[in-house]
This record gives structure tokens, C-alpha cells and sequence, in this order.
């Protein structure tokens, strides 16, 4: 959700940690703080705002000391304010402490730390942490205070503490926490992005482990005992974060579709074992968001060619428990492989001895490490809070996961290829300018159309903050048409397959009651009052080229009103709580 870098080696460490944060901040990004260690003493500066205009105003930068943690926020208990934002100090301030997840007892703690005398400074949940380390030390040695503490936390968390005598640990428990490895350098980040640029060597924190880093590191389990960890290397692709040429992330990355989704439909998976892993069984597809509209598609593609397919979103899983049986097997998609919400429902599918297959973007992410097998679609990071190049590689994986079941679809990489690429400079300047005051748009769509619908409506809530709403286009006559009069603007996606005759009779419903159509197709039709044309493709794989002048749409719509589409109000890229 947030994220957390530290760092202790022979340079300067702040300039170090706010770089991080930069390349970070899209994961949440509310205020921003960051402390070192100079003479012994902790030093610590911390702001409401983006990494920028904090570093900016209280010059972060600056500060002194090789040793330092810093932080960004998604806030989740407290508002979001200067003293809310992290690092956190203890009341001797010789510890201060930065965390990413929520305590969930947080109060029951603060209560008891405050009857002992403690005084807390911030709303948030993760202050208890520092205290109680501080408690805890004033009779035992650093190891069996961070037990004790984190035995005593409930929740989600990875935090790193600074000491004043320079001593850093870290610890976690259901949130990612990465150590990078340098030449006499440690890093400690949510993230492989905040230290790839220094070192490809890391070595991933399992739940319940932590490490101290003195003048060397220790990483120990849960019960004091220290373990043995093997450095894992990261490829060095994630080290391409910069924006290039383009205004914004979201751009670059939906541009990077011209052979992102290429690249999937031509890469040599080994589909050998999740052929065998979900043949003859159910297939619980779970996810959220994106990676759930995915899913819808992935389910549609799988049925035709029999294979036994039902799609949850993440978070209702808890609800859906006796789906959860020995005889399923679970497909979990995440393009961030860390939303909280699916890896919950990886726990129920294990705790039902489930086998669980994953499909992630983040090859060492916390999904990919906890399934029997994972699969990367390899797009690159995708640093923009809309998810747009996952998406599609998402998509694609399913076309050659069902083809490889059985040879059903006909998919012309380069057919496909043309059409995104051609889509990529379409003008809808025209378009964007006659929409930017709209405040509904419904999308209708239908069959594999449906799920493109969906996405286009999340992308235009996140990014443009309209209201956006998908729906079958069959069932708008069933209630939602009360909706339409002359203010109302209807996107249909309606390409030129067996969903054209039907979905077009709704063009004419939507204008005899004086709404307006945007008609995104391969054939154009008088009805429409705007129109995107797409290339005719097989029909079979048009959800992969509709859905770019819908990204695009979304992201125009943004810039004409004024919203940075790399950072959405109010979201996180990756949702590490539930
Ligand atoms: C998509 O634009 C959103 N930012 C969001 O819905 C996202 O797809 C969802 O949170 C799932 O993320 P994941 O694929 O990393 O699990
Ligand atoms: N729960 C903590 C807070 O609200 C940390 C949130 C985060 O992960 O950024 O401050």
C-alpha cells in the first residue's frame, strides 16, 4: 500500500531514501517522512503532500547520517496530516519506527502503553509499534523485544525501526518486505524498486521472520532461532522506471501495449503443467479490479474449450467458502501478485488443500512465492495506478492458455499487433473536449464485449472521476433506461460479430429517448454521435484491441479536467489491506 525503504551503508542515506520514494510513490502516496542517524541522535522530518513538495518544503535531502528509513503513506487509521505521517518516534525518540499495513488491536495497545506512561503523538495505528518496542527494552535485549512486540501486534505489517545507535530491524507479517544486498549496504524496501537501481541481490523476508542489521545482517525466525536465507537475484528490467519521452506512466505504459501483448501471445510458456493442473478439475479464477475483469474473459475463453471455470472476486471469497473444496483448484491473477484480498483467498484455498496456480506481473511477489506455480506475464513495471498494460497481457495469457487446451482460436499476433499500434495515435481530442463535463457515462457491451465494458468504466472512474457504469447491454432495458434523457452519453462497444445485431437494437432505445452514443467498432453506423473505429479484426480477439480507446478515453478525459492520471486520488496501486 505505502511504501518503506531504508538504508545503511557509507553514503549519505537520505538522498538515497527519497530517490526510493520517488520510484515508489505510486503504491500511496499522502504524506511523506523520512529520519536518519547523525551523532547518535535520530533525525526526522515528515509532511502531508506528494514526495516532491514534501522534499521541496523540509528539504528530506538533507538530512545527515548513513543510516535512515523513510516513508510514504496510504493512510488507513488517522487523517491525513503532517503529525499522522511516518517515521513515528518513541517517547525517548531513540527509536522511530515506519510501518505499511494496520494493526488491528491498535487501541487495546495504545490504552496499555499509555497506562504505562506513554504518550502518543499521531492517530495512527502503526505509533503502538515504537512504544512497544521502547517498553520492551527497558527490560530485555533487542531480539526478545521485537518478539515480544510483534507477538503481541495483530494485523498486517512490515516495519522497519532505526535505533539512534544505528541499529536497524525490520520485520513482517502478511506485507511484503524486500532486503537489498550491496557492496557493505543494506536496503530495506516494500518494493524491489527502491533499491534495484543499487543491487540486483535481495533476500525476501517470509512472514513472521525478521532481520537486524548491525554491522552485519541477521535474520531471524519467530522464535529467536537465526536462519539461514539465500540471496535471490531480481531482474534487472525493473530497474526501467524512468518515464521516457511521455507526459505520464499511465501514457508510456499504454503505449508499451504495441508489443507487451505481442510478447505474451508469442512467449514459450511451459502450459504443460497448468494444462494438467486444470483439466478435468474447477477452476476457481479469483482477483480484483483489472486482474478481476480479466478473469471474466479468461472464464469465457477456458469455457470454450471446456474447461470448467468460475470467477470470484477477491474479497468476497470469505463469503463463497464451500466453493473452496480438495476438488478445485484455484487460478489467482494479480498483477502486483500483493493484494491482501487475494492472497486471503490463496490461505482458504490451501486451508481446503487446494493446488494453487497464480498469474502475476511481479515474479517475486508474495502470490508468486506462496503458489504451487506461477506464471508471469512479464509486461514490465507498471508503475501508473490504472492498470493498462497487465491488463491486456493478462487477457492474452488466457488466449494462449485456452489455445493450448485445444487449438480452438485463430490468433494472429500480427493482426493483432497492427491494431493496437494503429489504435495508439487515434484523434479524440473532439471527442474528450464534449465529454469533460459529462457526470454519467454508461458503458453496454455484450458477451466477451462485457468484461471490456467493465474495465472501461473503472478506468474512467479512477482516472477522469466520472461516474462510469458497465452493464450487459441486454439488461439496460430491464431498469437503467429510466436513466437516459438528453443528458445522458452511452458508450457501446460493438464490434462486427454475432453481438452486433443485438447490441445495436439498444443504440436506437438509448437515442429515442434523446441520449447520446459513442459507437466503438469496425463499422460505422449513422446512429452514432461520436465514433471510434477499430481495425476488423478475427472476432474472437477483439476484447484485446477495444479496450485501448477506452485506456485512452480515460486518460485524455483526466487531462482535460485537470487529474494527474498517475496518481488517482484516494488509491493505491497495489490494495495490501482488506
Ligand atoms: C485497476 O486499474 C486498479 N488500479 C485496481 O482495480 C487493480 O486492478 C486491483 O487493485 C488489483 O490489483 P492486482 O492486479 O495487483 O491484484
Ligand atoms: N496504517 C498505517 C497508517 O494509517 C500505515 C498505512 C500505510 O500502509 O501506509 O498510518
Amino acid at each position: 500500500m505505502c511504501s518503506i525503504i531504508a538504508y545503511k551503508g557509507k553514503n549519505k542515506a537520505a538522498p538515497i531514501i527519497v530517490d526510493a520514494l520517488k520510484k515508489m510513490e505510486y503504491r500511496g502516496y499522502d504524506s511523506v517522512g523520512v529520519a536518519t542517524i547523525s551523532r547518535k541522535k535520530i533525525l526526522l522530518k515528515k509532511g502531508v503532500g506528494k514526495v516532491e513538495e514534501v522534499n521541496k518544503e523540509l528539504k528530506l535531502e538533507a538530512l545527515n547520517g548513513n543510516v535512515g528509513i523513510g516513508h510514504t503513506r496510504w493512510a488507513t487509521h488517522g487523517g491525513i496530516t503532517d503529525y499522522n505521517a511516518h517515521p513515528h518516534h518513541s517517547c525517548n525518540k531513540d527509536i522511530a519506527i515506519v510501518h505499511n499495513g494496520k494493526i488491528d488491536n491498535y487501541e487495546e495497545l495504545k490504552n496499555l502503553l499509555i497506562n504505562k506512561g506513554h504518550e502518543f503523538k499521531s492517530e495512527t495505528d502503526s505509533e503502538v509499534i515504537a512504544h512497544l518496542i521502547e517498553e520492551h527494552l527497558k527490560n530485555d535485549n533487542i531480539i526478545n523485544s521485537i518478539i515480544k512486540s510483534c507477538n503481541m501486534l495483530e494485523g498486517a505489517y512490515a516495519f522497519v525501526a532505526v535505533f539512534n545507535a544505528g541499529t536497524i530491524i525490520s520485520a513482517r507479517r502478511d506485507e511484503p518486505l524486500i532486503i537489498g544486498i550491496g557492496n557493505d549496504e543494506y536496503y530495506i524496501s516494500s518494493d524491489v524498486l527502491g533499491f534495484i537501481k543499487y543491487t540486483d541481490q535481495a533476500i525476501f523476508l517470509d512472514n513472521n521472520e525478521f532481520a537486524i542489521i548491525d554491522k552485519n545482517l541477521k535474520i531471524y525466525n519467530n522464535e529467536g532461532r537465526e536462519i539461514h536465507k539465500n540471496k535471490v537475484q531480481i531482474a534487472w528490467e525493473f530497474a526501467n522506471v524512468d518515464k521516457g519521452k511521455y507526459a505520464h506512466y499511465t501514457l508510456k505504459e499504454i503505449n508499451e501495449q504495441s508489443y507487451t501483448i505481442a510478447r505474451v501471445l508469442n512467449a514459450k510458456y511451459d502450459l504443460n503443467e497448468i494444462k494438467d493442473a486444470i483439466i478435468n478439475k474447477k477452476v476457481i479464477l479469483v482477483a480484483s479490479g483489472s486482474s478481476y475483469n480479466a478473469s471474466l474473459i479468461g472464464k469465457m475463453l477456458l469455457s470454450q474449450v471446456a474447461i470448467n471455470c468460475e470467477v470470484l472476486i477477491a474479497s468476497e471469497c470469505q463469503y463463497y467458502k464451500d466453493v473452496f473444496s480438495s476438488n478445485a483448484v484455484l487460478l489467482a491473477l494479480s498483477q502486483s501478485g500483493e493484494t491482501k484480498d487475494v492472497l486471503r483467498a490463496v490461505s482458504f484455498a490451501k486451508e481446503n488443500n487446494m493446488k494453487v496456480l497464480s498469474l502475476v506481473n511481479v515474479k517475486t511477489s508474495s502470490l508468486a512465492r506462496e503458489s504451487d506455480l506461477s506464471l508471469s506475464i512479464d509486461c514490465g513495471p507498471e508503475i501508473g495506478v490504472a492498470a493498462t498494460k497487465s491488463f491486456t497481457a493478462q487477457v492474452a495469457f488466457f488466449y494462449k492458455l485456452a489455445n493450448y487446451i485445444s487449438n480452438k482460436f485463430i490468433i494472429n499476433v500480427d493482426e493483432i499487433n497492427n491494431a493496437v499500434s494503429s489504435l495508439l495515435s487515434i484523434g479524440i481530442d473532439e471527442i474528450v473536449e464534449q465529454l469533460k463535463y459529462v457526470s454519467d457515462i454508461y458503458i453496454l457491451a455484450r458477451g466477451l464485449h462485457y468484461p471490456i465494458a467493465l474495465e472501461g468504466a473503472l478506468k474512467i472512474k479512477e482516472l477522469a472521476y466520472i461516474h462510469a457504469e458497465a452493464m450487459p447491454a441486454g439488461e439496460f432495458r430491464h431498469g437503467p433506461l429510466a436513466l437516459v434523457d438528453n443528458n445522458t452519453v452511452v458508450i457501446i462497444i460493438n464490434p462486427c460479430d454475432n453481438t452486433y445485431n443485438d447490441t445495436s437494437s439498444n443504440i436506437k432505445e438509448v437515442k429515442a429517448r434523446g441520449g447520446r452514443v459513442l459507437g466503438i467498432s469496425n463499422v460505422v453506423s449513422k446512429e452514432y454521435d461520436w465514433f471510434i473505429k477499430i481495425p476488423s479484426v478475427n472476432s474472437i480477439v477483439y476484447p484485446l484491441i477495444e479496450v485501448i480507446p477506452l485506456q485512452l478515453l480515460a486518460y485524455n478525459l483526466a487531462l482535460k479536467r485537470d487529474y494527474n492520471p498517475d496518481y488517482p486520488r484516494n488509491l493505491a496501486k497495489s490494495v495490501t489491506v482488506d
